[in-house]
């Protein structure tokens, strides 16, 4: 895993961004998994400054809430719209959200496996990770070889995302969701993770063991996971001297392009 940390909150997104642009610019029809949540919005806001061309970029996202529609303004459907997909030229049809309304979910969840395989696998993954470590919405005790699939919230995370619907009663209690096993599908992962309440949970899934009871440290079996942190996110972290030498320290073939 590279361990990439950031002074603070916009700087480490800055640096997940640059992992996009990259992959954007260098390979136009990429494949791009996407997060939703507090943590990417300064990540999605860099993207639209850049003016990247996403014509032929496919787009899939880890997760929905079941039972609401995508013109709820809670649906992740609409977080995407608002905040990345009406402000780039990305075409309609090659997004993908699990649909939240669809009529047999079950059936649906298969269907969207189905449309990653399609379309050739996801070359870049982005995550958050919630205080208590999941990834998507794969809370602690999930698989590490789950598939997309109907998942139940958590006591905390529906908590944590009361914010956004007014109360944490009114948070959904199901959603679909991307399993550990699609994501660690992914070519490329990159996590993005900043503030404090996030750094039991960053150093769990980083120093800790692979474990159920921490989705994200299955990031450790990937051959390719990048965690940008800011320095609160990494404040638990037990060898952030180490991960510091080591970004400072890269070999030029292995640093991201400037921009
Ligand atoms: P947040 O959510 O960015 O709103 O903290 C992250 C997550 O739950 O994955």
């Amino acid at each position: 895993m590279e361990i990439i940390i950031q002074p603070d909150a916009r700087a480490a997104a800055s640096m997940a961004a640059r992992f996009f642009t990259q992959t954007i610019r260098r390979q136009p029809s990429a494949v791009l998994g996407l997060a939703t949540g507090s943590t990417p919005l300064p990540l999605y806001r860099e993207l639209v400054q850049k003016r990247l061309d996403w014509s032929s970029i496919t787009t899939f996202n880890l997760d929905e809430y079941l039972g609401i529609g995508a013109d709820h303004p809670q649906s992740y459907h609409c977080f995407m719209q608002e905040n990345l997909f009406r402000h780039v030229n990305i075409d309609q049809g090659n997004i993908h959200i699990p649909d939240g309304l669809a009529e047999n979910p079950e059936e649906h969840c298969g269907q969207f496996e189905r449309g990653i395989q399609t379309a050739g696998g996801i070359d870049l993954q982005l995550l958050g990770i919630g205080s208590d470590g999941h990834i998507g919405f794969n809370e602690p005790s999930s698989s590490l070889a789950s598939r997309t699939r109907i998942k139940t919230l958590t006591e905390r995370t529906r908590l944590d995302n009361a914010r956004f619907f007014g109360g944490a009663g009114l948070v959904p209690r199901h959603v679909i969701t991307m399993g550990i096993g699609t994501i660690l599908d992914s070519r490329k992962v990159v996590l993005l993770a900043t503030g404090d309440h996030k750094a039991d949970a960053v150093a769990g899934a980083v120093e800790g063991p692979v474990s159920a009871m921490n989705p994200a440290s299955a990031l450790q079996l990937h051959p390719h996971a990048v965690f940008c942190l800011d320095s609160a996110a990494a404040s638990k972290l037990a060898r952030v001297d180490y991960y510091n030498w080591v970004f400072q320290n890269k070999p030029s073939w292995q640093r991201l392009d400037e921009d």
